[in-house]
């Protein structure tokens, strides 16, 4: 039997005529960090939706834990903690009110929630704030009591939607160090994101998806190497006769009028060639990036 800790194959989902997820497949195995990224409407919500049971799928075999998520849902629950795209905190109570009437949803001891609530302030720095109302709480605040409250039942499976959405630069990296150390413990992560950078930090693998479907699977530097190669090369303000030889070569790249993106491989030898001959000034070699591979994917069109 399989030891991973979710196992999903070709989970589909449908609103009326419109499919939302098509035939998704991954599986993540323990003490992974797995992340979920695509464009806005491209399916995660959903997708981590049915993995916790509160989307209903139309098809398509779920397992965690080893578990047929359709025969052994109680015992798989309590095993699994989530953080959803939206602070569904209950606006009516204080941080330390919302952690316990929470854990009231476990068979827990009162003094192991006293224990946990505890920890779980000092965690996640919401010691002192415990007698606030959520209303008087900041997004970051927020954000860390729905972690804090997400790990009351001491899970395996940690799935966040969205983490650190909104927040600012310190209360983000807050969030990601807590949960590099929650990976160092062992916990298993499942993520979706907008962020490149939390994702290249946080996630072991992950997948890009679009349209309901996974576009690429891997480690995020094997899948940069793997598609685009090592190197980018930008001009700024290109000249004709450059967008010509690159035509002419067949050199991969995209026309985004005021610059040109070339997906140089391992560019040396281009980014040379084209200082000396093409462009003097505003050509850069830099790193390829996730957010390069992300958007070489998805395209650049918007999408709200
Ligand atoms: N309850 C629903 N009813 C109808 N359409 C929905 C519902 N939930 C999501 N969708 C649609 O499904 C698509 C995928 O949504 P979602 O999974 O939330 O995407 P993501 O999280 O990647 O932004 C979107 O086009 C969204 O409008
Ligand atoms: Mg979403």
């Amino acid at each position: 039997m399989s030891s991973a800790v979710i196992e999903t194959d070709n989970l589909r989902k449908s609103y009326g005529s419109f499919t939302a997820v098509n035939g998704v497949s991954f599986s993540v195995q323990p003490g992974e960090c797995f992340g979920l990224l695509g464009p806005n409407g491209a399916g995660k919500t959903t997708t981590i939706r049915m993995l916790y049971g509160f989307t209903p799928r139309d098809s398509g075999s779920l397992r965690l834990f080893g578990l047929d998520c359709d025969g052994a849902w109680r015992l798989i629950k309590d095993r699994i903690g989530v953080c959803q795209q939206d602070n569904n905190l209950d606006p009516d109570l204080t941080v330390r009110e919302n952690l316990e009437v929470f854990a009231a949803y476990f068979n827990l001891s009162k003094a192991t929630v006293r224990e946990r609530v505890a920890n779980l302030l000092r965690f996640t720095a919401l010691e002192g704030r415990e007698q606030s109302g959520v209303r008087d709480l900041s997004g970051g605040l927020m954000r860390r009591l729905v972690l804090a409250r997400a790990l009351i039942n001491d899970p395996q499976l940690l799935i966040l939607d969205e983490p650190t959405t909104g927040l600012d630069p310190q209360s983000r990296h807050q969030l990601w160090s807590r949960l590099e150390e929650l990976k160092a413990q062992g916990l298993t992560i499942l993520l979706t994101t907008h962020y490149m950078d939390e994702a290249q930090r946080l996630c072991d693998r992950l997948v890009i998806m679009d349209q309901g479907q996974i576009l690429v699977e891997g480690a995020p530097r094997e899948l940069i190497r793997r598609h685009l190669g090592d190197s980018v090369i930008e001009v700024v303000a290109p000249c004709a006769d450059l967008r010509r030889m690159l035509v002419e070569r067949g050199l991969p790249h995209e026309d985004l009028g005021q610059r040109l993106v070339i997906y140089s491989g391992n560019g040396d030898d281009l980014y040379r060639e084209l200082v000396a001959e093409h462009c003097r000034e505003g050509c850069m070699l830099r790193p390829a990036t996730l957010e390069d591979l992300f958007l070489r994917l998805t395209g650049r069109e918007l999408r709200e």
